[in-house]
């Protein structure tokens, strides 16, 4: 590491397993998950908050990693979409994400697995139109969101609404 740039010693918890790190207090949780976790399962898109390929659960709740600094995470529970052992919902959305066709190239899908995930955990309830808007803060580029709205439906089960046909 450079002389003269302030590091900390952090440890965090992901997916049930403890990591100690070394890290620039500016360090975001993304590049830290990546490049001194290891799970690469993580996306990079934008950096910018607005993709989502970056989503984490921070206590079982999304969380934009690309906009976080790691430093300020320790005794929190992360799960990333490598966690499947530890979350058996995550399992199940993968599982559902896959039966529905939900992906193409598979940038977006960590991100897209996440937020469900955490949509349960958070027991999310809605029609469609809410279900739309919710699926709206993560971008894919390739499916047309036919396969990732079915996918949603089985998983969270919102209430009809007039929209229904409108993604
Ligand atoms: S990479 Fe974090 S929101 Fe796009
Ligand atoms: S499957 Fe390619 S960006 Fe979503």
């Amino acid at each position: 590491m450079p002389e003269g740039t302030e590091h900390r010693r952090v440890t965090l918890t992901v997916n049930s397993q403890t990591y100690e790190v070394d890290i620039e207090p500016r360090r975001t949780l993304a590049d830290v998950l990546r490049d001194q976790c290891g799970l690469t399962g993580t996306h990079l898109g934008c950096e910018q908050g607005v993709c989502g390929a970056c989503t984490v659960l921070i206590d079982g709740s999304p969380a934009r990693s690309c906009l976080l600094f790691a430093a300020g995470f320790e005794n929190r529970e992360i799960t990333t979409v490598e966690g499947r052992e530890h979350d058996p919902v995550l399992a199940k959305v993968q599982q559902v994400i896959i039966e529905e066709d939900a992906l193409q190239c598979g940038f977006c899908t960590p991100g897209f697995v996440v937020l469900l995930t955490g949509l349960i955990h958070m027991d999310w309830k809605g029609d469609e139109s809410d279900l739309a808007a919710a699926m709206s803060s993560n971008i894919c580029r390739c499916t047309g969101y036919q396969g990732l709205m079915r996918a949603a439906r089985r998983l969270l089960e919102p209430t009809a609404d007039s929209t229904s046909d409108q993604v």
